[in-house]
C-alpha cells in the first residue's frame, strides 16, 4: 500500500499513528513488540513526534523493544550515530528499560566484530523471547520476525545500509553484515541487518521524502523486476505487510 502526502509532517502523523497500533497490537498478541528503528534524516519527524505527550501516552513503552536496522561506524555520542539520533527524538524523554533498547555496538574492535556481536545479541533476545517468532526461511537458517521494520530509502534507492552493487544483498545466512566504508554518507564504515531479516518482518513500514526519490520509487511500484537490479529498497519484498508513506516535500 502506498500513501502520498504533501509534506514530511503529515506523513509523519500517519507514521507514528501506524507504529503506535501495530505496536499495541503485537502487545496484546504477545505481551511484547519488536520495532526496528530506521536511521537518516527523514524519520526524525516521525520519533520526535513519538515522544510528546500526544503520541507518547499511546504507546506500550515498557512492552516494546528497539532495535536498528542499521548504523554508522561512530560513537554513539556522535552528530552522525543512528542511535544519538533516536536518543535524541524520545528516548532521553521517554522512560524505556534499558533492556528494551538494543543498539547497534560500534564500540569494538572492528564493524564485523560489532556485526557478529549484535547477531549473537539478537539470536539470544529472539531465543529467550520465543514468542518473538524465528521462521526458517531455508534448510538451514532460522530468522527472526520483528513486528515492525521502519525503512528509508536513498537517492540512491538505498535502505539501511544496503546499497547499491553490494554483496551483502545476496548474503542470506548472516542476519547483521558489516558494510566498508565509502559508501553513503556519511561514507563511513556501517553495520546492517541483512535482506533475509528485513523481509521476514511483520510489517515493513518505508518513510520516505522529497522529489529526487520519486523517479526510483515509480520505477520500484511500477517495474519491480528492473528495479530490483538496481535499488537495494526494490529487494524488500516482506513476507507481511508492506506500506510506503511518501512526502512530496522533505
Ligand atoms: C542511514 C539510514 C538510511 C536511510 C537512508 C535515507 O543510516 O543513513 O538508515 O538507510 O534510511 O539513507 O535517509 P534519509 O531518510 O535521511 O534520506
Amino acid at each position: 500500500m502506498i500513501r502520498k502526502f504533501a509534506t514530511i509532517e503529515q506523513a509523519s502523523r500517519v507514521a507514528v499513528k501506524h507504529i503506535i497500533s501495530l505496536a499495541q497490537e503485537a502487545v496484546l498478541d504477545k505481551g511484547f513488540c519488536t520495532i526496528v528503528m530506521s536511521g537518516g534524516s527523514t524519520p526524525q519527524l516521525t520519533y520526535t513526534l513519538l515522544g510528546e505527550p500526544a503520541y507518547a501516552g499511546q504507546m506500550p513503552w515498557q512492552q516494546s523493544h528497539f532495535f536498528w536496522g542499521d548504523e554508522r561506524w561512530v560513537a554513539f555520542t556522535h552528530q552522525d550515530s543512528n542511535y544519538a539520533m533516536i536518543q535524541k527524538a524520545f528516548l532521553s524523554k521517554i522512560h524505556v528499560p534499558l533492556q528494551n533498547i538494543h543498539q547497534i555496538p560500534t564500540g569494538n574492535s572492528s564493524p564485523e566484530a560489532g556485526a557478529k556481536i549484535y547477531e549473537t545479541h539478537l539470536r539470544d533476545f529472539f531465543q529467550a523471547n520465543p514468542l518473538a517468532e524465528m521462521k526458517n526461511i531455508e534448510e538451514e537458517i532460522t530468522v527472526p520476525s520483528f513486528d515492525l521494520a521502519l525503512l528509508g530509502m536513498g537517492t540512491d534507492g538505498h535502505t539501511a545500509s544496503l546499497f547499491p552493487g553490494s554483496d551483502i544483498l545476496e548474503e542470506k545466512k548472516k542476519w547483521v553484515a558489516a558494510v566498508p566504508e565509502g559508501l553513503g554518507s556519511p561514507p563511513v564504515a556501517r553495520i546492517t541487518l541483512t535482506l533475509p531479516v528485513l523481509n521476514l518482518a511483520r510489517n515493513i513500514l518505508f518513510l520516505i521524502a522529497g522529489s529526487r526519490k520519486r523517479e526510483i520509487l515509480d520505477t520500484i511500484l511500477t517495474r519491480p523486476e528492473e528495479a530490483k537490479e538496481l535499488y537495494p529498497a526494490a529487494r524488500i519484498k516482506p513476507s507481511g505487510n508492506l506500506v510506503w508513506l511518501v512526502a512530496e516535500k522533505s
